[in-house]
């Protein structure tokens, strides 16, 4: 299985060059000119999405946002780079167009293409404000001259070039769709679920080249994280199945308590102490009713 794996990128190696030129053409966000952001919303999501937990070792004691602890992961281990105000280390240099392409396009200013370890196939969702907000709250970030560790990943995983063709097989480029039948409190969790605090990204099953299957959300998968083992489904059935309400999971995003009484583990409990924790009472209700009702 894995030769195939390796087989497939590498000859993708070669074909994803000659494409690059063609896809690397930056999509200039136009519909973000004019939008004034707003640091203390743009803050608000930066926690609830995971910029922040991600992009600090907090338990080394790390300044915020200046580079994330080691991701151990099937590909080979990736550092979350430096994401403060610094012009060198970090994106002190870059405007809301760059910030916007990286998030919502997955690709660097220079055209490179990014590793899905950086869950851009969910802010890809994110709406203009979102992005104005956001890019308001990074600009105060206080500037950290240090790099963040390069990854450290094998051969095939270590060819960037290899991204581009990733995204060609993988990746949509797509705005979040509100589904204005179901109502406000669903859209509103729908929103912060599929773009913003991506759920799916360690609940959803993944293919060999670390794509999600889309087509069957939340069904449970085996972790990309170093020794978690399986994360369990969350669809309506399973939390169903074993005895969460509605007020459970509302309850538990904000405490890191099951309905059992058992606290969350490993990277679940990281989600609720560094994200959900922090959000409105609403927010967390939203989240709770949409993956309830959907
Ligand atoms: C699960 C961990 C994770 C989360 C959550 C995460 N990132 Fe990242 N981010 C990464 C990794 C890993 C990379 C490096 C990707 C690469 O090298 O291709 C990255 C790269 C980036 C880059 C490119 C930086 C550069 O120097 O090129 C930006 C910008 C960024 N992230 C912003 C964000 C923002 C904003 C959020 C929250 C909305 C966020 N990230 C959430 C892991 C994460
Ligand atoms: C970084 C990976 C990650 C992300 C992101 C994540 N989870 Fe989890 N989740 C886990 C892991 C791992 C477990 C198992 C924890 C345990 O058994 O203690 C888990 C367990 C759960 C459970 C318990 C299910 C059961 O069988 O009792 C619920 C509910 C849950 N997550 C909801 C969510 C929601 C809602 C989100 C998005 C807001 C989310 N998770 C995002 C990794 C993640």
């Amino acid at each position: 299985m894995k030769r195939t794996l390796i087989i497939l990128l590498g000859s993708s190696v070669a074909f994803a060059i000659g494409w690059k030129s063609l896809t690397s053409e930056a999509t200039i966000a136009s519909s973000l000119k004019g939008l004034e952001g707003d640091v203390g919303r743009g803050a608000y999501l930066a926690r609830a999405s995971g910029c922040i937990a991600c992009h600090t070792d907090v338990v080394n004691g790390g300044a915020a946002l200046a580079g994330g602890p080691p991701l151990k992961t099937p590909f080979g281990t990736f550092y979350a780079p430096n994401l403060t105000t610094d012009k060198v280390h970090g994106i002190g240099g870059w405007n809301i167009d760059d910030f916007s392409l990286a998030l919502r396009s997955g690709k660097s200013p220079q055209g490179d293409s990014y590793y899905p370890a950086f869950p851009y196939t969910f802010y890809t969702k994110l709406s203009d404000q979102d992005i104005a907000d956001l890019w308001a709250a990074f600009k105060t970030v206080p500037a950290i001259g240090v790099s963040a560790k390069d990854h450290e990943l094998g051969f095939p995983f270590n060819q960037r070039a290899g991204l581009t063709l990733w995204q060609a097989l993988f990746f949509n480029e797509e705005r979040f769709q509100p589904d204005t039948s179901r109502g406000e409190k669903f859209t509103r969790g729908a929103y912060l679920v599929e773009a913003a605090t991506h759920c799916a990204a360690c609940h959803s099953e993944r293919n060999l080249l670390g794509a999600l299957d889309q087509d069957n959300p939340f069904t449970g998968s085996e972790s990309m994280l170093e020794g978690e083992g399986r994360v369990p489904a969350i669809t309506k059935q399973a939390l169903l199945g074993k005895g969460w309400t509605e007020l459970d999971l509302a309850y538990a995003l904000k405490s890191g308590l099951k309905h059992d009484g058992d606290a969350f583990g490993g990277s679940m409990g990281e989600v609720v102490r560094d994200g959900t924790s922090f959000m409105r009472k609403a927010d967390r209700e939203a989240i709770a009713y949409y993956l309830m009702n959907k």
